[in-house]
């Protein structure tokens, strides 16, 4: 049975006035669960939307120029959450545009990940001389249904999520989903590579996944990367981290 952790969700939440006491209070309570999942060098905020766009930097609003009004709203919270958490690792407040391949451009000497879902948007930042890679990924808990599982799962996932309770296998179907999109999100700006769903190879447990693209051409990526799973009321959360070794380069990646 998958523990759940409750931070209480309301779907009013989403009516509020931005930046609303419900909001600060939920999204505070979202920070501080999510947090136990990174080592303490790692910062995290989360903010939710529909919110405005006046907080986009003129380089980011250009990525989303002609999105509808959903997408730029989302985008905007991650920029401003993402903000948040530079903050909070004494970082200037700047910039983050987007690549050609969406992945977030971070400030020199930053890495950091972006999620959203359901109307949260999350970001986890830190200093490149502690955190060499990072992913985040948050999905509605019943997200991933059975009609999807054959294009996101491999035939040992599915085998493995047949043996779960016939009650929490979308749950975990989620979990698995999410894992492996933390994990591209992780790898991404190591290696450049774009992954499938299948290419990735995740196994579950309570708290926790591991991760791995057996069949690879990028070497590394066939290792087993360790990651953390948080089941809330709402949303499963995937977070994936790998410590720079003291001593380590920070110059490259
Ligand atoms: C990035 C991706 C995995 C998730 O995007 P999504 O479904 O919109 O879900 P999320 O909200 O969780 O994540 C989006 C954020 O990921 C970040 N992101 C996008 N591309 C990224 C990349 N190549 N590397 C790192 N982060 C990236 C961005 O910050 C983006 O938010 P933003 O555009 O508002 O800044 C997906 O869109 C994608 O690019 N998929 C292609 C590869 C794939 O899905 N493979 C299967 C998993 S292995």
């Amino acid at each position: 049975m998958a523990a759940v952790q409750f931070v209480t969700w309301s779907k009013k939440m989403m009516f509020q006035p931005v930046g609303s006491r419900e909001q600060t209070k939920y999204t505070d309570q979202l920070a501080i669960a999510i947090r136990s999942m990174f080592p303490c060098d790692c910062a995290i905020s989360a903010e939710c939307f529909p919110t405005t766009v006046d907080a986009l930097f003129p380089s980011e609003m250009e990525s989303v120029s002609k999105a509808v009004a959903v997408r730029r709203s989302e985008f905007a919270a991650g920029r401003i959450a993402a903000r948040r958490a530079l903050a909070e690792i004494g970082r200037p407040h700047a910039e983050i545009p987007a690549g050609a391949d969406r992945a977030p451009r971070w400030p020199t000497g930053t890495i950091g990940s972006i999620s959203h879902a359901g109307g949260v948007a999350v970001a986890v930042v830190a200093a490149t001389a502690t955190i060499k890679a990072i992913g985040i990924d948050i999905e509605i808990m019943d997200a991933v249904r059975p009609e999807l599982w054959p294009l996101v799962l491999s035939a040992d996932e599915r085998h493995w999520l047949r043996r779960q309770p016939a009650a929490e296998q979308i749950r975990w179907a989620t979990a698995v989903f999410s894992a492996k999109e933390a994990f591209y999100k992780f790898q991404y700006p190591l290696t450049g590579q774009w992954l499938d769903f299948l290419d990735v190879e995740v196994r579950a447990t309570q708290n926790s996944f591991t991760a791995s693209a057996p069949h690879s051409p990028i070497a590394g990526l066939e290792e087993v990367f360790q990651g953390r799973l948080l089941h809330l009321e709402r949303f499963i959360v995937s977070a994936l981290y790998w410590v720079r070794q003291r001593g380590e380069s920070s110059s490259v990646a």
